[in-house]
């Protein structure tokens, strides 16, 4: 038989077994196959024709700019493909498909011709898109409170995630951060695990949506199980817990996320009890797989089979392993050899091979391989960055307002507005932003809260980037200062990069003290991924807001500083008065009697007026 011949009659076996068992469920009313039923056939049927190589290929995943993908994909049968930092498809939205389409088609050429997952980490919108509507981190959408607003935010980066490309999003990231240390915090929805997965619900719905649609796309929780409980927060290491414990206090968004169909969960890079979670068969098969009766895939972090144990990650449940940077051959080989020696069994790459085929028929991408292109006008849409600006409106936090400055009048003579991160979209949107470690500079279709500011009046409006200039007569200064963009390890404080503090820097604290001194009234917006140590500064300003990562819609902030809208959002973590406070390691109970916070979780002030 001819390749070619070989090719067709393979192809032919997979939609008739499709067309039969549509034809039994219309013929036989008795028996009558439900579209999940139709799906299990469909898979068993083309399990049974792939050969050990094909499954292998299914279980990896690899970088698009890889040296040779297309040759990957033909010759070792890949099953995805992420986009993580580094270059981009193309240079727009039908560069990126267009890039996809040659990918897919690669697959679909294969024998068997299956489809190819592609996933990114969309994790506030389509940040990895220059010119995509940028949302809040999801530490500000914890401070808003609101479950609707989260799945509308998520079906959105669900359409711009498909206008690029993508049925496939790391995203959510349900993680319960115990230290603000941790350098992820904004990553995740709040400290409250009832905050976490009410928003986490949302957000699986809202992805996910009619999964067999073109407009929406598969998400992954992540990072299965403790990453934001390690000791000191440092990304990756010991969560100090039982497993009872862990159950108790950090599962139940994972539960709710496995209820509401997520499609697939991202294994941790910490360990417990020094069993790095990728190997950890308890959690991963018996917990998650068969306890939750998760039927999704389970995928591997980063070099996830290099790092953390080889052929036991696969033992312990993992299903696919994103087999970057040079990882494939070892794992391709590492795996085969494991299957041939019996210290993996058949029965297992089974199991894998079948939830990485279950999703990609629950997503139609049989029928419907390739992106859709008149997706593409919607990306950075007025509609979308509406919901944008809403979304960074309500996830303000006042957590002081003397003598109601705020909201200031529009009718001011003169407002200084101070510190670089009042004018630089980069800056305000933090990491995973454009680039995996975020911008310093303006992206395109932002707005900066300057820009927003000078939208709301006609007084006149002084920038004074560092807190240089001299403007005593200024009825106002607004006084914008925070961290700077950092994601994963890097921001760690005490870890191995120990480049941040939990307080302002010396400048920031100085660009206070300089208006302080002149007398100005002052409100300060404080960019940042987490509650920073900044009780003196709150103590010498009128009032005070946390902003969060607001992203791309800058304006947002404005229009509820001149009382356009009213302040929405309470404190999604508890708020820290002392450095001191953050010495040791600590848990869930870490605010206790001898410990307490400068405000409390859920604190959040709101103009006085009843008509907003
Ligand atoms: C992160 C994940 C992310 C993955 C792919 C890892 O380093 O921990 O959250 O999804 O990279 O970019």
């Amino acid at each position: 038989m001819t390749y070619k011949y070989n090719h067709i009659v393979l192809k032919y076996l997979i939609i008739s077994t499709f067309l039969v068992a549509s034809f039994s469920c219309s013929q036989n009313k008795v028996a009558a196959v439900t579209p999940e039923q139709l799906i299990e056939q469909r898979v068993d049927s083309l399990l049974a024709l792939m050969t050990l190589d094909e499954k292998i290929g299914q279980m990896s995943q690899i970088r698009h700019f890889d040296d040779s993908v297309e040759i990957a994909i033909t010759e070792k049968f890949i099953g995805s493909i992420i986009h993580s930092d580094g270059p981009a498809p193309g240079e727009n939205a039908e560069g990126w498909q267009a890039k996809f389409i040659t990918l897919q088609k690669k697959a679909l050429s294969t024998r068997l011709g299956i489809p190819l997952l592609f996933a990114v980490d969309a994790v506030h919108g389509q940040n990895t898109y220059e010119g995509a509507t940028i949302f809040p981190h999801n530490i500000g959408l914890g401070a808003s409170g609101n479950a609707a607003l989260v799945q509308e935010i998520a079906k959105i980066t669900a359409i711009e995630s498909q206008a690029t490309g993508f049925n496939w999003v790391f995203s959510p990231c349900v993680a319960v951060p115990y230290n603000e240390k941790w350098g992820r915090v904004y990553e995740a929805f709040s400290e409250d695990v009832k905050v976490t997965s009410a928003l986490t619900k949302a957000s699986v719905i809202g992805h996910q949506g009619e999964l067999n649609q073109r407009n929406t796309v598969m998400a992954t929780a992540k990072h299965f199980v403790g990453d934001g409980a390690t000791d000191y927060g440092v990304e990756g290491g010991e969560t100090s817990m039982s497993i009872k414990e862990l159950s108790e206090q950090l599962m139940a968004p994972y539960k709710i996320a496995v209820a509401s169909g997520i499609g697939s969960v991202m294994a941790s890079f910490n360990t417990l009890s020094g069993v790095p979670m990728h190997s950890h068969k308890t959690l991963i098969t018996d917990s998650l797989k068969i306890g939750m009766n998760f039927s999704g895939i389970v995928v591997s972090d980063w070099k996830g089979y290099s790092r953390f144990g080889g052929n036991a990650i696969i033992n312990a449940g993992i299903d696919m392993v994103m087999a970057v940077d040079g990882d494939l051959e070892d794992f391709q080989t590492g795996l085969k050899r494991g299957i041939s020696k019996d210290s993996v069994s058949i029965n297992r790459i089974d199991d894998a091979v079948k939830r990485i085929l279950r999703q990609k028929f629950r997503l139609n991408l049989f029928e419907n391989p390739f992106p859709d292109s008149t997706l593409i006008p919607l990306i950075g849409s007025e509609k979308h960055r509406n919901i944008a600006k809403q979304a960074v409106r309500e996830s303000l936090v006042l957590l002081k307002n003397e003598g109601q400055i705020l909201p200031i009048s529009k009718e001011l003579n003169k407002i200084v507005v101070v510190g670089e991160h009042a004018n630089n979209s980069g800056l305000q949107s933090g990491g995973w932003t454009i680039s995996w470690q975020g911008e310093t500079e303006n992206y395109k279709g932002a707005t900066t809260i300057l820009e927003g500011i000078q939208k709301q009046t006609d007084a006149e409006i002084v920038y004074d980037e560092n807190a240089s200039e001299q403007h005593p007569d200024a009825d106002i200064a607004i006084i914008v200062v925070g961290e700077t963009p950092y994601a994963e390890f890097f921001g760690d404080i005490g870890g191995e990069m120990d480049r941040y503090q939990l307080t302002l820097t010396e400048s920031h604290q100085n660009y206070i003290k300089h208006y302080k001194k002149q007398g100005v009234t002052i409100v300060v917006i404080l960019i940042s991924g987490r509650p920073l140590v900044t009780t003196e500064q709150i103590e010498m300003s009128d009032a005070f807001v946390a902003s969060w990562l607001p992203g791309s819609e800058g304006d947002g902030i404005a229009e509820v500083l001149f009382g356009n809208y009213n302040f929405k959002g309470k404190l999604p973590h508890s708020w820290p008065k002392s450095v001191d406070d953050f010495n040791g390691k600590y848990g869930p109970n870490f605010w206790d009697d001898t410990i307490k916070p400068l405000y409390e979780f859920g604190y959040g002030l709101k103009y006085e007026e009843t008509n907003f």
